[in-house]
């Protein structure tokens, strides 16, 4: 383990990271705009007549755009939202399902199943991508395609793979102000840049500092349940992807009842892991005095707890901000831990096996 970086040296940060992770996570604020500009401009919308649902489908960093929206627009869409994981749709779904597929390669074996299945079953589909089948199968149908930048990796990619299907539901009816919000979330990520990004030094960088604090332990995150369960996702899946190192998460309450039993006994299985919990600022709820109360109950078990407060003006806002601290901490984890953020070898190996066996 590389345990001399300086994360003030940008020099360093630069060749550290020769695929621009940190420069893409950088420039967060710029693509939600440019996304939002892609939603607004899309002339080929989807009817909304006769939906009763949108079924987001997807996989990994492709996917978790869905949970964005899921769980932001919840109680403010005009019908159900889920997210699909899997090469099969439920049989129920059929003309009164809005099917998002969202595949940043256009390629992904398990979303191009799931769209057989939404063909099948006679599925209003929507297609976000760069291309690949995905792109060629909905120009076939005829399908909408939104059709986003290429050139970055999928998990760099969160604001193409969620505010352009955000900024369409609103345009066929099914969301209200959501876009308004959206805009202000942009502005709100360019402040954060600031707070988190590389030129700021460690002495005033709490990404930084959360960074160098997780160097050698297994970082577990706990959400408090809703939009911050997503988040605290994201963080685990960055800390894979971009830090190489496993993590894990989890959600308040449903933790209370299980897992926290598991930092109880072997100390020298615990000590390895650093507890992450995320609240909303201002919360007091009970959910938000069971994150102290954990807090408290897990100091002296694990080997560190961090609690973080999420401010924002808006949900969307503490979401986003969420998640952008997340990546900024997932993105100089991996400069401390010596290694490329960018690449991630065991994906690829992984789909090339399963393309070779089809
Ligand atoms: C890579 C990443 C992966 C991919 C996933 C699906 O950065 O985040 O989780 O998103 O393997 O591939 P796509 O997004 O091309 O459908």
């Amino acid at each position: 383990m590389a345990e001399t970086i300086n994360l003030d040296d940008v020099m360093v940060l630069e060749d550290m990271d020769p695929g621009g992770m940190l420069a893409a996570i950088e420039s967060f604020s710029k693509q939600l705009l440019d996304a939002l500009r892609l939603g607004r401009d899309q002339m080929d919308v989807p009817s909304s007549e006769g939906l009763k649902r949108i079924a987001f489908v997807g996989m990994g960093g492709s996917a978790i755009g869905g949970d964005i929206l899921r769980s932001l627009l919840e109680d403010v869409a005009a019908m159900p939202v889920s997210v699909h994981r899997s090469y099969r749709l439920p049989s129920m779904f059929g003309s009164d399902t809005l099917a998002i597929f969202a595949s940043y390669s256009g390629n992904t074996e398990e979303t191009l199943s799931a769209l057989d299945d939404a063909i099948y079953l006679g599925c209003s589909v929507m297609a976000l991508t760069t291309g690949g089948m995905l792109l060629e199968k909905a120009r076939g149908h005829r399908f909408p395609a939104i059709i986003i930048p290429e050139g970055l990796q999928p998990r760099a990619a969160l604001g193409y793979l969620s505010l352009p299907a955000a900024a369409v539901m609103e345009k066929m009816g099914l969301l209200q102000g959501f876009v308004k919000v959206a805009y202000e979330t942009a502005d709100f990520m360019r402040e954060k840049r600031e707070d988190w990004g590389r030129l700021t030094p460690v002495g005033r960088n709490f990404a930084k500092q959360l960074a160098m604090r997780l160097q050698g332990k297994i970082p577990v995150i706990y959400g408090t349940e809703g939009m911050l369960s997503v988040a605290a996702y994201r963080w685990k899946c960055q800390f894979n992807e971009n830090s190489k190192v496993p993590a894990f998460n989890h959600t308040l309450p449903e933790m209370n009842h299980n897992e926290i039993v598991g930092w109880y006994e072997l100390d020298d299985l615990s000590r390895r892991v650093e507890v992450i919990l995320l609240a909303e600022e201002g919360d007091t709820s009970r959910v938000a005095r069971r994150v102290e109360v954990t807090a408290e109950l897990l100091q002296d078990k694990v080997g560190g707890v961090t609690v973080i407060y999420v401010g924002g003006r808006t949900r969307t806002e503490k979401l986003f901000s969420a998640i952008h601290l997340g990546d900024f901490v997932s993105g100089y984890l991996a400069l401390l831990n010596g290694v490329d953020p960018t690449p991630v070898e065991s994906i690829a190996l992984l789909k090339e096996r399963m393309a070779q066996e089809q």
